[in-house]
């Protein structure tokens, strides 16, 4: 039996290359040898304040950014979360399952009212949404950057609540987190995200590229800027790497130029295959995917349904 892969990505806003080392890449290099799902979280992108046709943008922009990035359509079920109803049901009834003070203890959630975001319901019951997408689909593993390790233990718990009130139903699922990778910094040297907009964008272009490596923080204490070296280390190996940080010690400005070269040149293909992927064959693609993720999913609210009583 071939284990059963799922990961998503939220469309608020443009891809960059802290979710493809710490999401995407992670599920690519594996997805082949799994039952592989791969969904975009609209519903979970609602928690933050965005305008409909961005969002829509969005999604069209992740589904091609899945494609291009390698994903085969024919090899893994691409969907959206607000495509099978399902998803929002079972959130529903784990927040029936979960107390206030569980979800009080969520990192992501403190960490966005820190920054200011608005505590809408919805990013505080955020958790078990996520918890519904990956349980739906008796999902084993989950390749997702280090800052979501807490909401994959959310959905055991959420899995765990209801196995034991309810008998047996919901796998456990396992969490994928490459440790080299852990968290990809952003130009600020903090977590690199899209709602702090210190980004590296995935498919930008060369100049765009350009704009932000130029604009790394560089810490002047050191020889070697190191923000800089932690990024280049995703697209080349750490021996060769000091070697030239060596050679150019202290030459921020080349090394800085150096990078901006491999991430182009890494990512050039990929930004190609990206431009040119129609709206129709997302559409087809997310229309294939529906079906396929409605079918395992409905089957399993059945029985939901049928162990909570609600069911006659
Ligand atoms: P963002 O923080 O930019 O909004 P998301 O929360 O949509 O990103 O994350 C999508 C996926 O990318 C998640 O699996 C997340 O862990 C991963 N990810 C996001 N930022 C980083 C980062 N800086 N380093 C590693 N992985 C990341
Ligand atoms: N919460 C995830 C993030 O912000 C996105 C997400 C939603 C997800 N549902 C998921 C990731 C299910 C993995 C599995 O990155």
């Amino acid at each position: 039996m071939k284990k059963r892969l799922l990961t998503g990505l939220q469309p608020s806003g443009d891809l960059h290359i802290g979710n493809y080392f710490g999401a995407l890449k992670p599920f690519v290099d594996i997805y082949e040898r799994h039952e592989s799902f791969l969904m975009v979280a609209d519903y979970h992108a609602l928690t933050s304040k965005i305008e409909p046709t961005e969002l829509r943008q969005n999604i069209l922009n992740i589904v091609r950014s899945y494609v291009a990035i390698g994903v085969d359509p024919s090899k893994a079920v691409i969907f959206k979360q607000s495509d099978v109803q399902e998803h929002t049901e079972l959130a529903w009834i784990f927040n029936c399952l979960v107390t206030v003070p569980f979800l009080m203890q969520g990192h992501a959630y403190k960490d966005k009212v820190a920054k200011g975001l608005e505590p809408n319901a919805g990013l505080f019951t955020y958790p078990m949404l996520m918890a519904a997408d990956i349980l739906l689909y008796d999902t084993d593993i989950v390749p997702v950057g280090q800052d979501q390790r807490q909401h994959i233990e959310y959905a055991r718990e959420a899995a765990a609540k209801f196995n034991g009130a309810f008998g047996e139903t919901f796998k456990e699922p396992q969490e994928l987190i490459l440790k080299s990778v852990g968290t990809v910094p952003g130009i600020d040297g903090e977590k690199m995200s899209k709602s702090y907009k210190n980004t590296i964008p995935l498919f930008g272009t060369k100049d765009e590229i350009a704009k932000a490596v130029m604009s790394i923080v560089t810490d002047s204490s050191g020889e070697r800027p190191e923000h800089v070296y932690a990024i280049h280390t995703l697209y080349r190996g750490e021996d060769e790497l000091a070697a030239r940080y060596e050679e150019k010690k202290g030459n921020y400005k080349e090394l800085k130029e150096m990078l901006i070269e491999d991430i182009d040149a890494y990512i050039a293909p990929m930004r190609e295959r990206h431009d040119a992927i129609t709206d129709e064959e997302v559409k087809r693609i997310l229309k294939d995917g529906r079906e396929k993720a409605r079918t395992i999913a409905s089957v399993k609210m059945v029985d939901v349904r049928e162990k909570i009583g609600v069911s006659l």
